[in-house]
């Protein structure tokens, strides 16, 4: 639940933080008729709070890219994602994760499984900056979106950990996607030894390019490797990370509802979403803006 404490930036738009470690609503934007000091407030907002929801929004899809490609350049799908054929006409870059099956075809991606904490296109070189999903079909339960604030896993961790990790950087691994399975163009991958598996290295503390806040990043568990280390010193200095990294205190869950529109900044947060096996269809439209290699 959100806490009731409201911030009156300006006669239309309410902010209304959550009162936990991050998230906020955002009250009162019309999304296709935002003027430029209402995106500044946006903007602010994701600075402040890091994820933003507008609450049964329900914009078109047309005007959904068009409010996103305002808070940054849009990147397409990557090859390696199914949602390529489910493009749409006025929409061309806005992609579906969903487990409907329609004749036989995935309608997007990620099924109604769990996915594992993780920052989205942390395993390129440039990963992606902030990411849009609206909520078209929600499941009966399940399926909720969890979200952690890396600035407070960072500033949380002991001096003497953050003093050594400040110099360190991490692998993300590239070859396989976030229910394990080999990505197009990795098929021939046979090693699961984190050294050996491909993929860009990045700071381990990165350092915010609009806030000029450091936060975490970490990426994925899985392959991820700290370069220089023996293996079992960079598994458990990982190990290590990744127990602070997504405490209780420092989350807060988006339970969906039909035309909830959320966005949030990769980063300084981590995802993970909940199964919904059993519950019905779950179909989000999603955007992403491009990021920057990360320092
Ligand atoms: C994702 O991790 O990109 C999707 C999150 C979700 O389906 O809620």
């Amino acid at each position: 639940m959100l806490a009731q404490a409201a911030a009156n930036t300006s006669p239309h738009i309410v902010i209304k933080p959550s009162g936990l470690a991050l998230g906020a609503d955002i009250v009162g934007a019309d999304i296709p008729n935002l003027s430029e000091a209402g995106m500044e407030v946006i903007r602010q907002a994701l600075a402040d709070h890091l994820v933003v929801r507008f609450r049964a929004a329900a914009p078109s899809d047309r005007d959904f890219q068009t409010f996103a490609a305002r808070l940054g350049p849009l990147r397409g799908s990557p090859d390696y994602t199914r949602s390529r054929p489910v493009y749409m006409a006025d929409a061309p870059l806005v992609t579906v994760i969903s487990n409907i099956v329609e004749a036989g075809q995935s309608v997007g991606e990620h099924g109604d499984g769990e996915l594992n904490w993780h920052t989205d296109l942390g395993f390129e070189d440039e990963p992606a900056g902030f990411t849009f999903l609206l909520a078209r079909e929600v499941p009966a339960s399940g399926g909720n979106t969890h979200f952690a604030n890396m600035y407070r896993a960072g500033d949380a961790l002991p001096a003497v950990l953050r003093t050594r990790v400040e110099r360190l950087r991490c692998k993300h691994q590239a070859s396989h996607n976030a229910q394990g399975g080999k990505r197009p163009g990795y098929q021939d991958i046979e090693t699961d030894d984190p050294r050996e598996m491909p993929g860009p290295v990045h700071p381990l503390l990165r350092t915010h390019p609009l806030t000029g806040r450091k936060a975490l990043y970490l990426g994925r568990r899985f392959g991820a490797y700290v370069p220089g280390l023996p293996l079992a010193r960079s598994e458990a200095l990982l190990d290590e990370l990744w127990a602070h990294a997504a405490l209780p205190e420092n989350v807060w869950a988006q339970e969906w509802q039909v035309g909830d529109l959320v966005v949030w900044d990769n980063r300084c947060t981590m995802h993970r979403r909940d199964s919904f096996r059993g519950q019905g269809n779950r179909r989000m439209h999603r955007l992403v803006t491009r990021g920057e290699r990360p320092v």
